[in-house]
């Protein structure tokens, strides 16, 4: 077997069905803008939904947690112990949440399979609904669990599932926002299905931390306190790098002492801790960052709508569904030559046949970047025909 061939051939194909991927260098400017061989950029597809990367108190704070504890962390926390840095995050986001704990993991990635595979195992059912995220099906795949999953935000699919599994061990998971259509999860509901069928519920706020509920994510956006697991991400509206659990201490503390990913990888660096517990007190204390967010993402609904565009501002994640991945990627290579930055998101992230531009608003642009964006998109899709 030559692999190396095999690596091409495979490439090949992912070529010819317009399903490449390549790492593009983009050098930012500042939340929002980015440049490259000296054009500059407006840039619409990241998660920053807060635009805390360059609020200079982050960036002040990650400096000072550099001076202060050095530029890594050494070893795995279990190891070689952890600097308070860490504690206080910790605590800021359980008191953030209203849980009795939290824990702070190195990606979103590693929180999800972590997590799944420390709560599951073979004798278990896990209720996940089709659109999660693919930390989450790997995590459920992991944990060598039944998957069973069920039709997009339908409940009455996923309690018909439940009603065949009464008596066993099992999770029902959800993105609280999901990450490639911008919808709410009905977690209100899922909420009374996992009390009346005795199973935990858990939730992905990786796009509703800082986003939903004041910030505080999904659970409290519905008004409920106790959802088993809360999960999230400190990459997105918080600014740096991480995830995290919030929960009760009993699930904290079993997820110190059996969650693969916490325990055998090292820890974030200060920097990264720095700076997520910085963002987290702006979230905290300044409402107005996301009232902000919201004002945006209402601004840009209200602009498409009034062009004839499809979409809601129920968060700032827009998808421009436009089917394939051809058109999918034209729509993208015109924008940025116009100076916007809007990536095609193509399979296996999205069903086929629903290749789609992924827009994201965030508080840090200003209603002439927004409108700018909207006509030049409005434009764009009537000169093709979308
Ligand atoms: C819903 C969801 N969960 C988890 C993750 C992973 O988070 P991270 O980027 O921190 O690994 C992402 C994003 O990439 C996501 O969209």
């Amino acid at each position: 077997m030559d692999y190396y061939q095999n690596f091409r051939a495979q490439l090949e194909a992912k070529e010819k069905e317009q399903n490449k991927r390549s790492i593009k260098v983009y050098e930012p400017i500042d939340a929002v803008r980015v440049k490259r061989n000296n054009q500059e950029f407006i840039m619409m597809a990241s998660n920053n939904y807060l635009g805390l990367t360059h609020d200079l108190r982050v960036q002040q704070a990650a400096k000072y947690a550099v001076e202060q504890y050095g530029t890594g962390s050494g070893g795995a926390r279990l190891t070689s112990g952890t600097f308070p840095l860490f504690n206080e995050l910790e605590l800021g986001i359980a008191d953030f949440k209203h849980t009795e704990q939290a824990l702070v993991f190195n990606t979103g990635y590693m929180a999800n399979v972590g997590t799944i595979t420390a709560l599951m195992n073979k004798n278990s059912i896990i209720i996940s609904d089709e659109l999660n995220h693919a930390s989450i099906i790997d995590g459920c795949r992991l944990s060598g669990a039944r998957i069973e999953r069920y039709n997009h935000k339908d409940i009455e699919h996923a309690e018909h599932i439940l009603k065949n599994y009464k008596s066993s061990h099992k999770m029902i998971i959800t993105d609280g926002v999901f990450s490639m259509d911008g919808d709410i999860a009905p977690l209100d509901k899922l909420y009374e299905l996992g009390k009346e069928y005795n199973a935990l519920l858990m939730v992905d706020d990786a796009h509703s931390t800082g986003v939903l509920g004041n910030g505080r994510g999904t659970a409290h956006h519905f008004g409920l306190t106790d959802v088993d697991v809360q999960l999230g991400t400190l990459s997105k509206a918080l600014g740096s790098v991480g995830g995290y659990v919030a929960g009760r201490k009993e699930l904290i503390e079993y997820l110190v002492n059996y969650s693969r990913s916490f325990i055998f990888s090292t820890a974030l660096s200060p920097a990264d801790i720095g700076a997520a517990l910085e963002a987290l007190t702006i979230v905290k204390n300044e409402p107005l960052v996301v009232e902000q967010l919201n004002e945006n993402t209402a601004y840009m609904a209200n602009k498409l709508q009034s062009m004839g565009i499809e979409c809601d501002d129920e968060t700032p994640i827009f998808p421009i569904i436009v089917g394939d991945n051809e058109r999918a990627l034209s729509l993208a290579y015109e924008l940025e030559l116009r100076g916007i930055i809007i990536t095609a998101i193509r399979p296996p992230t999205v069903p086929v046949g629903e290749s789609r531009l992924r827009m994201t608003v965030t508080a840090a642009h200003s209603q002439e970047q927004l409108d700018y964006v909207a006509n030049t998109l409005r434009d764009l899709l009537v000169d093709m025909n979308i």
